[in-house]
């Protein structure tokens, strides 16, 4: 029996759970065994409200979260509709840290504690023209291999503004959200689980700066403070038109490096926290907005990733990088 399948048979019953939220119990899950409670970030739409519902089938009670509330209360009802009622909304913009503070209050309020927390939200990075890119029909394989990058030049391009955007959800978001959840998730009697949700562009072989590529790589002497230069460096070189010259990536520059510092970040707090699961994965090549629909994959397939490495049992693996369901070099 596989991780996913062995951990599908938990039992959903809640100890305390907010009035509204009912959870179902099924005759193939085992009886007695605790709640656990899960957070998914960005999950009104794509891949994450995929790992929702796959979660939630599995037994969790999640809290399925949306900076725009009227997207996210609409996908809570759906869920609810399919016999999910062990779902509940709260907004939460990750860039927002008022946002990010009234959800570790909510969870607080109604749970005491948290298990698995999926960052899950992202952004591109780059302005797009997308009739343009359409036209271009741009074959998957060229996509997957980095071979479209000259082609897409003239119709993706990554602004100061968009940059900072996405460096500002998918690093800076991912670590605020999870400082303001430590606590809770420190209160997992279960064994808590992060799940970064990364790319494969954040693969180290893939930036041409071997310094960049050792930097990160280095889990002895990697921290905080200097991933936090790193990103402070490629701001600055975006902003002085020095991209290709100081050998960051030319393919979605902004978003690659966001993804790269995402995973240093995993690993030294997986360090830090050794009794949590704390790993990151790339999801595949998924047909969803992120990518303009370019994607190849279905969003069920895209979650069974994330969806794994939050059910992992005891002991399973922590710092490392998947690719899907398979761990693979940063
Ligand atoms: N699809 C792929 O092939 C692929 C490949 C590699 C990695 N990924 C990663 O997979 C994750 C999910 O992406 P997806 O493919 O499912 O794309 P998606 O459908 O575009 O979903 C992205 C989600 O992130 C949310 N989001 C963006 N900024 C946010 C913020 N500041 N606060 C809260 N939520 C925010 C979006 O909300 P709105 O609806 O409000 O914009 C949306 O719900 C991302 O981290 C992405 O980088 C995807």
């Amino acid at each position: 029996m596989g991780w996913l399948q062995a951990l599908t048979s938990l039992n959903p019953r809640p100890r305390f759970l907010p009035k509204n939220i009912h959870v179902p119990t099924t005759a193939n899950m085992e009886l007695n065994a605790p709640t656990r409670y899960a957070v998914v970030t960005g999950a009104n739409k794509g891949i994450g409200l995929e790992t929702v519902r796959q979660l939630a089938k599995a037994g969790a009670t999640v809290v399925l979260t949306a900076r725009n509330q009227e997207r996210g209360t609409e996908a809570t009802r759906l869920l609810h509709q399919s016999g999910l009622s062990n779902v509940v909304f709260h907004q939460l913009d990750v860039r927002d840290a008022e946002s990010i503070q009234s959800l570790a209050d909510f969870i607080t309020a109604h749970f005491e504690r948290l298990d698995i927390l999926v960052n899950n939200a992202g952004a591109s990075g780059v302005e797009v023209d997308e009739d343009g890119l359409r036209a271009k029909n741009i074959e998957p394989a060229t996509w997957l291999a980095g071979k479209a990058v000259n082609l897409i030049q003239d119709v993706m391009k990554t602004t100061y503004e968009t940059a900072k955007e996405c460096i500002d959800t998918n690093y800076y978001g991912v670590k605020n959200v999870t400082e303001a959840l430590l606590p809770l998730l420190q209160r997992s009697t279960l064994g808590a689980r992060i799940v970064n949700v990364s790319s494969l562009r954040s693969e180290l072989r893939r930036i041409p700066n071997e310094q960049i590529r050792q930097e990160l790589g280095d889990i002895d002497t990697l921290t905080e403070d200097k991933i936090d230069r790193i990103l402070q460096k490629f701001l600055h070189d975006l902003q002085h038109d020095a991209i290709e010259a100081n050998g960051w990536q030319k393919m979605l520059p902004a978003y690659s490096i966001s993804k790269a510092t995402l995973n240093a970040y995993t690993r030294v707090l997986a360090k830090k926290y050794p009794n949590m699961c704390i790993n990151c994965v790339h999801p595949g090549y998924v047909n969803t907005d992120i990518n303009w629909h370019t994607g190849t994959m279905t969003v069920e397939e895209g979650a069974e990733g994330s969806v794994m490495l939050a059910l992992l049992p005891e002991g399973g693996p922590t710092g490392c990088y998947f690719d899907r369901t398979q761990v693979a070099e940063f």
